[in-house]
């Protein structure tokens, strides 16, 4: 949209000294570890208020970027002049350079307030979470990468902003749509911490996953958590990235290992492995989490877990040793007990060799159906006529770059439970629906994960370690199911046929397929013969890909005993989605939104100063 009267950025004074921006934030992230750059926000039903708080009085600049690099980044930048005008704009980037001043017609950031202190400079900005311009980038519901970047220094004039040279720059993984409720509290409530005690980050690695053991206390009878938040050490916001909690398959022995503290999955005990079921997470940006007013979840019952492992990750990019820690989450719980218990249902693939992908492989998806006949028979079991989903926890590790939850009906998909476009290893978190979504008897859970394996040499497995792969969500959601898992993963005869085998069988002592025929590969199990060197062509590949959707299955579906609760284990190629989901195009209209930001920008025009700038 061309127009002659130029519609600028709006800026006007305001007192940040009182924080006069009249906005309540919800969620607040620092960007940096050296909490330089804080960031507050909060989420409206079709805009996000950003407040950014910057240690320097020359330029700041926050970006939404694709990946966390500056290429296709959405830009906001400025400065407060000397003349005591903010001057902040719409910019884009094409490269790893001086963003685009984006036109003047289509700036996207409007209520623009700028103040500067003699320490720092604040700005706070609206923006519509959806946006439909090819320079400017959507909110998304998943991961979004911030890029942030800082100069002590003013530059001449908004076409110039300086370069903040290779240390006053950086980028941050952030959920930013959280919907967010805070229930009162009942009278009766109690807390348990999980904290760690005075943890000296390694001074070794950029990257640290501290695994430390709780045993639970005795709550005094059973309980209901209903809230957890995060209990971060003073100081160390920038640090502490996140807190996943794990209850465990085969419980540790509580009293012994309560205490313990081990690098995850390196030095850690053996027994726990078996700690992998994630209950709640935490990461950073995230306030607190709230269960739904009629549920939470059992604790400190007979069959609760009376071990927990809880993982803190930390960022330590400048291999400090003076980061001694002490934080960790803290949950809620009431003997009000409430109408529903949540329960915790793992869906997507084995953690096993099962899973498999291939190296040298761009974009790779595992699919993993949770099947109608595995649900169903779980409902029917507790006679609920719906299950209510209201959180998930999407996960994948090094490699993992989407996360989709999709949900069938019928025929016909629904809306997907949760999608992450983005993932990120390093960024994990529980993360609420917008809205609870129900399940229903017929309803099937179909999983799929994207991988990037091309610096891969050999497959990557399913397995625990962080270059091994999953593709797992626990789904939060009430009332409570016998049934834990509902997995399924394609027989490997068909990796068999792939790799050159004519005839295969199921074979009994290697508990997995092996090829019968031609007698080069006769007694090899699928994995035997990828372990030899074998050329990955992209026509293999292919057939990988092949095999997620259209080889026969195995199947999990179990309740926490690993004791089957439907079907004997094997399923047929699971049905092909008739009406697959298509999202609504957000951007149909437009026009509309582009003259409604307008006519808003003229409107505040009318209550603060408006610069125009050129
Ligand atoms: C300047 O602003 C920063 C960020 O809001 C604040 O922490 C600091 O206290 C302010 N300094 C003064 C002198 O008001
Ligand atoms: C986020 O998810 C909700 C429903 O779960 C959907 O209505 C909304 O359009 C999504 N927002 C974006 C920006 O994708
Ligand atoms: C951590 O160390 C400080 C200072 O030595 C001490 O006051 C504090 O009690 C310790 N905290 C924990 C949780 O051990
Ligand atoms: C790193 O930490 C170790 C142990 O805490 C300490 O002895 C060493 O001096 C530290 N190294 C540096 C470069 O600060
Ligand atoms: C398992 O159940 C399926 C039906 O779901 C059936 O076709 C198959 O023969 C059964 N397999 C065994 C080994 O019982």
């Amino acid at each position: 949209m061309k127009t002659a009267v130029a519609v600028l950025v709006l800026a006007a004074v305001f007192d940040a000294a009182v924080g006069n921006t009249g906005v309540t934030f919800t969620n607040n992230a620092y960007l940096d570890e050296n909490m330089n750059v804080f960031l507050q926000w909060r989420r409206d039903e079709s805009t996000v208020t950003m407040q950014l708080e910057v240690q320097t009085r020359g330029m700041v600049a926050i970006g939404f970027s694709p990946n966390g690099n500056m290429p296709a980044s959405d830009i906001f930048a400025g400065y407060v002049g000397d003349d005591g005008q903010p001057y902040f704009h719409d910019y884009y980037a094409e490269a790893q350079e001086h963003p685009v001043y984006d036109g003047d017609s289509n700036q996207n950031y409007f209520d623009v307030l700028a103040t500067e202190n003699d320490t720092h400079t604040i700005v706070c900005f609206t923006r519509n979470i959806v946006m439909c311009n090819s320079d400017d980038r959507t909110i998304i519901n998943g991961t979004n990468r911030v890029i942030w970047a800082y100069h002590a220094d003013d530059p001449t004039s908004p076409r110039s902003l300086l370069y903040h040279g290779a240390t006053n720059r950086g980028s941050r993984s952030l959920h930013i749509l959280y919907p967010r409720t805070e229930p009162a509290l009942p009278a009766d409530v109690q807390t348990l911490e999980l904290l760690n005690q005075n943890y000296t980050v390694p001074n070794t690695s950029d990257t640290t996953y501290l695994c430390r053991g709780y045993k639970v206390p005795d709550l005094g009878g059973k309980r209901h958590l209903i809230r957890w938040e995060p209990v971060i050490q003073p100081g160390n916001e920038g640090a502490v990235h996140h807190v996943v909690v794990y209850s465990c398959g085969v419980e540790p022995d509580p009293d012994t290992h309560d205490g313990g503290e081990y690098t995850c999955y390196s030095n850690m005990p053996g027994e726990w492995y078996h700690c992998s079921i994630t209950l709640l997470a935490w990461a950073i940006g995230g306030s607190s989490f709230d269960m739904p007013e009629n549920a939470g979840i059992s604790v400190g019952d007979t069959n609760d877990p009376r071990f927990l492992m809880v993982e803190t990750h930390y960022d330590n990019p400048e291999l400090r040793s003076d980061i001694v820690d002490s934080s960790g989450l803290r949950l809620y719980l009431t003997a009000t007990l409430r109408e529903n218990e949540v329960g915790n249902l793992q869906v997507g693939a084995d953690v096993s060799q099962y899973h498999k992908i291939p190296p040298g492989s761009a974009s790779h998806t595992t699919v993993a159906h949770c099947y109608s006949e595995c649900l169903q028979q779980g409902m029917e079991d507790i006679s609920a006529p719906a299950l209510n989903v209201f959180a998930v926890f999407g996960h994948a590790h090094l490699a993992g770059r989407k996360v989709n939850i999709r949900h069938v009906r019928g025929a016909s998909e629904l809306q997907e439970l949760f999608r992450d476009d983005n993932y990120d290893f390093n960024y994990q978190e529980t993360i609420s629906l917008d809205e609870q979504r129900q399940l229903l008897p017929g309803d099937s859970i179909l999983m799929e994960c994207t991988y990037d394996t091309t610096d891969r040499n050999g497959v990557t497995y399913g397995g625990l370690k962080t270059e091994d792969e999953m593709c797992i969500a626990w789904i939060l959601y009430y009332p409570k199911m016998e049934l834990a898992k509902c997995e399924s993963w394609p027989m490997s005869y068909w990796y068999l046929y792939s790799l050159s085998a004519t005839a295969t069988e199921f074979s009994v002592a290697e508990n997995d397929f092996v090829a019968t025929a031609p007698a080069n590969v006769a007694g090899l199990t699928a994995d035997q013969i990828l372990a030899s060197d074998i050329t990955w062509t992209d026509e293999l590949r292919a057939d990988f890909q092949r095999a997620e959707t259209q080889a026969q299955r195995f199947e999990r579906c179990v309740n926490k005993n690993n004791d089957l609760v439907h079907g004997n284990g094997t399923r047929p190629v699971p049905p092909v989605i008739e009406f697959p989901w298509v999202a609504a195009d957000e951007c149909a209209g437009a026009d509309a939104v582009t003259a409604s930001m307008v006519a808003n920008m003229l409107l505040v025009a009318l209550g603060f100063v408006l610069i125009t700038v050129m």
